[in-house]
């Protein structure tokens, strides 16, 4: 496996993870029964917004089998310093086989080295706390149960107030 960075401007790459993220989030238990993914749009709004702090794919021999993408947030009265991750996707064929955790330890260890506070998301705890994420005390996301809003931060700063999200992550009409 390997990974890399979505070349800007390059549609093979964009086609690609709009594949990806649809195919993993196609049925997925979060959606109502029968509605459409809406991940691959976000991904293609932050594209379009030039607000894609990061975009990876992972191959398998050639071929793109993984997606993750990170964007800015607000975190209460932080306006930059945080990013959020997501969406994170791995083709229902290629599940299990740590490809989304090499994508996700590749992007924090990316954040990391560019001096972000942390990286913050919405998700499930009992995948993603083995990667250092947890719950924080006064950190939340509007609307959302508070054991799904998860943090790492990499220094002494910590996130405090209300998560805001990208705007292409808007309820999609
Ligand atoms: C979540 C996802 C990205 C993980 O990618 P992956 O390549 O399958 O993950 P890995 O192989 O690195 O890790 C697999 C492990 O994660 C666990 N796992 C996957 N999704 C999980 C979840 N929602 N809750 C708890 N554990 C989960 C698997 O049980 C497995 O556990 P094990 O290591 O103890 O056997 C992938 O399953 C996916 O695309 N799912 C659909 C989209 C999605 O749910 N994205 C995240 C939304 S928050």
């Amino acid at each position: 496996m390997h990974i890399r960075d979505e070349r800007p401007g390059n549609q093979q790459d964009s086609r690609a993870i709009t594949h990806v993220e649809y195919t993993a989030f196609k049925g997925h238990p979060m959606h109502a029964p029968g509605a459409e993914p809406t991940e691959h749009l976000i991904v293609g709004r932050l594209r379009a917004s030039g607000d894609l702090t990061l975009s990876l794919l992972a191959e398998v021999d050639g071929e793109p089998v993984g997606h993750v993408a990170l964007s800015p947030a607000v975190v209460g009265a932080d306006q930059t310093g945080w990013q959020l991750l997501g969406p994170v996707g791995v083709l229902p064929t290629m599940q299990g086989r740590g490809i989304g955790s090499a994508l996700i330890r590749e992007a924090l260890r990316r954040m990391r080295d560019a001096g972000a506070l942390g990286v913050v998301l919405v998700g499930d705890p009992g995948y993603y706390t083995r990667f250092g994420f947890a719950c924080v005390p006064g950190l939340g996301y509007p609307g959302v149960p508070d054991q799904y809003v998860l943090a790492v931060r990499f220094g002494q700063r910590l996130p405090q107030g209300d998560i805001i999200a990208h705007a292409a992550f808007a309820e999609l009409a």
